[in-house]
């Protein structure tokens, strides 16, 4: 099944890749997380003005909102270069090690999906974050011999979209958490009216404030709506945007009043309808509605949750009385007892 609110990075090249404009540069055109951004401020300007690299930043949060930009934004405000590497494509530690000893001072690397690091990979990564060096064993045997590498002062940005997947001393070694969550209607409309704009689109502001309600409180998918949205007013109203033609893309797009699209209607449905509401585990749910586990828990869950419709409980997922709701059918009694 498509998923056309997908966050995922897969979907990413249609807004990130086309549109690099719609990206923030500098802090300031980062829209909300205002009390991360006044934090990181102030760790940047203590940097800048000690003249040594920023302490490292782990970034999490659920896809689309806004990790990768953060990272960018943090090299571009500290006036260095911002090296790239993900984690599930450093194989051997020496893969990390080259980019390692490549880096300049003060730069930073950017390291997208930390906690799929292997063993190996990660623990060169624990002398380097601590006390920028590398130990490097050369030779096999009884005649190896082990090297220290000293680094260049560095700042290692880590994102991530399951930061209870990493490791504790991985973890232990970022100075800097920035937990980012989702925003809120009137932010995601600043960042629908900035990207009208720089992509010259006539969008009505009450249309803006029905975008900004229905978008899963995710600046990727803002966007990505708003390029579909462009496309019908192109063909149907001559390039303006209003609200009558909003909500009927909306709802050519299946995506309902509250943002969610047919595929969270559909988790809550297999969990209402096929498990009497839950408890049910996650690969049960996975199995029904046959997508992956981690794309259930990465992507789907954390808005279903955060909407009050969903509950992750020790015994599995259940379905909440707000959830009963949207799948419009009455919750048995028993069950609905427990929510109200
Ligand atoms: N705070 C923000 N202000 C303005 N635009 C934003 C903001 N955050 C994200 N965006 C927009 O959303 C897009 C997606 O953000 P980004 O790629 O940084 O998300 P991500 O958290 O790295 O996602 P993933 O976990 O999938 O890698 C950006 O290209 C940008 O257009
Ligand atoms: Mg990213």
């Amino acid at each position: 099944m498509t998923r056309f609110v997908d966050p995922n990075p897969d979907g990413e090249g249609e807004t990130e890749a086309l549109d690099p404009a719609l990206r923030p540069v500098r802090l300031d055109d980062y829209v909300g997380q205002d009390r991360i951004k006044d934090n990181l401020r102030v760790y940047i300007r203590a940097a800048l003005q000690r003249g040594e690299a920023l302490d490292h930043v782990l970034l999490s949060g659920p896809p689309g909102l806004g990790k990768t930009s953060m990272a960018h934004i943090l090299a571009e405000e500290l006036g260095v270069e911002l090296r790239m590497a993900s984690g599930p494509t450093l194989e051997r530690g020496g893969d990390l090690a080259a980019i390692l000893n490549g880096l300049g001072p003060r730069e930073v690397l950017f390291i997208d999906e930390i906690h799929r690091m292997n063993r190996a990979v990660e623990e060169i990564l624990y002398p380097a974050m601590e006390d920028f060096q590398i130990d490097l064993i050369l030779g096999q045997g009884p005649g190896a011999q082990s090297v220290r590498l000293p680094l260049q002062r560095f700042t290692l940005v880590g994102a991530t979209t399951r930061s209870g997947l990493l490791t504790a001393p991985l973890r232990a070694r970022f100075g800097i958490h920035c937990a980012l969550d989702f925003y809120t209607p009137a932010e995601l409309k600043k960042i629908l009216l900035r990207s009208a704009e720089r992509l010259a689109l006539d969008i009505e502001d009450a249309a803006a404030d029905e975008l900004a309600g229905r978008c899963r409180g995710t600046p990727r998918i803002a966007n990505r709506l708003l390029r579909r949205i462009r496309d019908f007013a192109q063909v149907e109203t001559g390039g303006r945007i209003d609200v009558a033609l909003t909500r009927r893309a909306l709802e050519r797009l299946e995506v309902d009043a509250r943002g969610l699209d047919a595929m969270d209607r559909r988790i809550l449905e297999v969990i209402a309808l096929k498990f009497d509401g839950g408890p049910v585990g996650l690969s049960n749910l996975s199995a029904a509605i046959g997508e992956e586990t981690d794309t259930i828990e990465e992507v789907y869950e954390p808005f279903l949750i955060r909407e009050g419709l969903l509950q992750r409980t020790p015994q599995g997922r259940v379905v909440t009385s707000g959830g009963w709701k949207v799948v419009g059918v009455e919750p048995p009694p028993a069950k609905g007892g427990l929510f109200r």
